[in-house]
């Protein structure tokens, strides 16, 4: 059995037999995390893409925890010159850790860190986790875009996709029916809306024949 737990906006724990995994924890400023970031303690960190609302909290989780940050190579090189632990790796790559299995699939968006200067870290991505005869497909950050469909027939049949709805900065809900007719997953949690007023989303509307869609609130969780 695996537990996904939501903590706002795309940051999900998910708790199998390989241990407590954190994806895209962006604990620090988020409005709706329901958990502040001392109280988070994994095994393993999973980055989408290099922006302040993915990247988050990684590197002082994997400072204080040793938990590796599994990212893109060259945001895994610039985590690690922060002081993170890490595993890097790229598109179409899938590691090991503790018998899950891991691969990184790419995404419609940008990437890099943002901060006192642009950093280039590299191209956006997201993620297949295959557990306990699971697989989670969390997209990160996306429009959608037709590889969703070889994503799905290569790594999956997916169980549960987690994917953004809020519009502006990746899809809205029209174009995540369009996602889920893709991928056809058997759950759909939505994610990356309502955090500010400029993603307001209804999750109520992400409705797919075919699709159970799970509406998580911050806090909340799901077993599969
Ligand atoms: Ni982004
Ligand atoms: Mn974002």
């Amino acid at each position: 059995m695996v537990e996904i737990k939501y903590l706002g906006h795309s940051c999900f724990l998910i708790n199998s037999s390989a241990g407590k995994f954190i994806i895209d924890p962006f604990i620090t400023g988020n409005p709706k995390a329901p958990v502040s970031v001392e109280d988070i303690d994994v095994d393993l960190i999973l980055v989408t893409h290099g922006h302040k609302d993915h990247l988050g909290d990684a590197i002082e989780i994997s400072e204080r925890t040793g938990a590796p940050v599994v990212a893109i190579f060259e945001l895994a090189m610039w985590m690690q010159a922060q002081g993170a632990k890490v595993i890097p790796m790229n598109f179409g790559g899938t590691i090991e850790f503790n018998g899950a299995k891991i691969t990184m699939v790419p995404a419609v968006h940008s990437g890099d860190v943002v901060e006192d200067k642009i950093y280039p870290t590299g191209n956006p991505g997201g993620f297949v986790i295959e557990v306990d005869d699971r697989r989670i497909y969390h997209t990160g950050d996306t429009m959608v875009f037709g590889d969703m469909k070889l994503i799905s027939e290569l790594f999956g049949p997916i169980d549960v996709m987690l994917l953004p709805i809020g519009g502006v900065y990746t899809m809205d809900v029209v174009q995540a029916k369009y996602a889920l007719k893709l991928v056809k997953p058997r759950y759909a949690i939505p994610m990356h809306y309502d955090t500010w007023d400029v993603i307001r989303a209804n999750p109520e509307e992400l409705k797919v024949q075919g699709v159970e869609t799970v509406v998580l609130k911050p806090g909340e969780s799901f077993e599969i």
